[in-house]
């Protein structure tokens, strides 16, 4: 048996309320962003909606039905081995529009016994409290995470949370790579992350650090929060690990990269360090940014950092510096001739693992939890229900590989591993179901048609064979 990973490693898959559950208006569940968002693909973005619209198609209404199915499918993970399965609860479920003083009982009981069928399996639940699924009143009432009031929401929300779970859940995360939004120019990624819909007049880089602050604010009093309720509560931040290098050696575009690099990740500096690196105050200063930061805030920054450091991983970026120092994510990014990409155009990278794995322990001493992982794949069924997954299969093994080098050669620590989309499900960035990443076949198209039957693809065979042996027979 292989000695790499510690006792107790978790292994497992990751997945999110909103692009599986479906179910959407069922038992008292309010609407959330996600329920907003239409369907789109790698070429044309969802358009996030202000109602639903007729003849528009909505994606997460529905997504895989997890909520009618999840006793079937909590059975084929554990079928697999699972440890650990990561899910987020829909705030939407507990709170329907967010500022209700009073949690809707429904809600709180359907995740009690999701995960109470997990822990019928010795199956660790591991829960993201904010997964892009913010109440949609949130957004039309207050502005999404440009308002300060959402911080108190949010500790009621995590409150009733901690309260109502912490014997069955023992490790969380605040919210779901809240980094995403450091391409401000995205929408939907500034919408997921934070509830805002930008106006043309608005300075955008400098919203999105105002709001990424009330963010990090209300993990912080979350993370203690947490901590008084149960002190054995293991409490993370989550972040988008995606390495950025010089596309050369030269001494400028060396620089560029470390700022960029910065730029990405100040967030997991705050969640960590409890406090900005000094280049950001600097950058504020400079651009004459006046955010509402307080020294309250900064006290509750210092006090509530996370135990722990929860990442996805897919890809790596790459570029060149641009002729100052200010990280644009639309406009910056390049190509890196040395790395292939995946159908949608994703920099397929395992060394990039192992090279960020290292990065985050010299700068941060955590111990690490790789929480996604996985590649978004076209896959084909077979008329006898079989799926050849052998392109995900490889991906996985060569990320493996790396994460066994990052812990034993170069001392990570490591706590788990979760790939993405364990069972498929709907893509958060194009609304698709065709982009899958699961060892669990849904048959679904992306329009919400099919038996919904599950299926085991041969990844599923392989998996099961990685947990039996941790990490052994890849
Ligand atoms: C991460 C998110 O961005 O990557 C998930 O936390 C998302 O919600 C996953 O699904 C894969 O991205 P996509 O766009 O392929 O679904």
């Amino acid at each position: 048996m292989n000695k790499i990973f510690k006792d107790g490693f978790l292994w497992g898959g990751a997945v999110a309320a909103h692009q599986l559950e479906g179910g959407y208006q069922e038992g008292g569940k309010g609407l959330s962003i996600a329920d907003l968002m239409t369907l789109g693909d790698k070429d044309h973005p969802r358009e996030l909606t202000d109602t639903i619209e007729k003849g528009k198609y909505y994606p997460n209404h529905k997504a895989i039905d997890f909520y009618h199915h999840y006793p079937e499918d909590i059975a084929l993970m554990a079928e697999m081995g699972f440890k650990a399965f990561r899910t987020s609860i829909a705030w939407t479920r507990i709170f329907p529009n967010g500022d209700e003083t009073r949690p809707n009982e429904e809600g709180l009981k359907f995740y009690d016994n999701l995960f109470d069928e997990c822990l019928k399996y010795g199956i660790e639940p591991v829960v993201t409290l904010s997964h892009f699924e913010m109440p949609y009143h949130l957004v039309t009432e207050y502005g999404g995470w440009s308002n300060r009031k959402l911080i108190d929401l949010f500790a009621r929300f995590a409150t009733v949370c901690f309260e109502r779970y912490h014997d069955k859940v023992k490790y969380w995360m605040t919210f779901n790579e809240i980094n995403n939004q450091t391409n401000y120019d995205s929408d939907g990624s500034v919408y997921e992350n934070s509830g805002i819909k930008f106006k043309d007049s608005d300075d955008r880089e400098q919203m999105m650090y105002q709001a990424a602050h009330y963010e990090l604010v209300a993990s912080a009093q979350a993370v203690q929060i947490g901590h008084a309720i149960d002190p054995s509560l293991q409490i993370g931040c989550m972040l988008a690990v995606c390495p950025i290098y010089p596309l050369t050696s030269k001494p400028e575009d060396i620089l560029f990269a470390n700022r960029a690099m910065d730029t990405r990740l100040y967030f997991g500096d705050v969640h960590i360090n409890g406090e900005y690196p000094n280049w950001l105050t600097a950058y504020f200063k400079n651009k004459n940014y006046n955010l509402d930061i307080t020294d309250n805030d900064l006290t509750i920054l210092k006090n509530g950092t996370v135990d722990y450091v929860a990442f996805s991983y897919y890809m790596s970026f790459a570029v060149q510096y641009p002729g100052h120092m200010n990280y644009r994510e639309s406009t910056d990014l390049v190509k890196n001739p040395y790395v292939e990409a995946s159908d949608w155009g994703w920099q397929i990278d395992p060394v990039g693992l192992r090279y960020a794995m290292n990065w985050m322990t010299t700068r941060w001493h955590k111990p690490l939890f790789i929480v996604e992982n996985g590649l978004g794949a076209y896959d084909k069924m077979t008329k006898e229900h079989e799926i050849h997954d052998d392109y995900r299969i490889e991906y996985m093994r060569n990320h493996i590989e790396q994460m066994k080098k990052a812990v034993d050669e170069d001392g990570v620590d490591l706590m788990g591993y979760l790939p993405w989309g364990c069972i498929d499900l709907v893509s958060a960035s194009t609304g698709e179901m065709k982009k899958r990443y699961g060892f669990i076949y849904v048959d679904e198209d992306d329009y919400g048609n099919g038996s919904m039957q599950r299926y085991r693809k041969d990844s599923f065979y392989w998996y099961k064979k990685v947990i039996a042996s941790n990490g052994e027979d890849l």
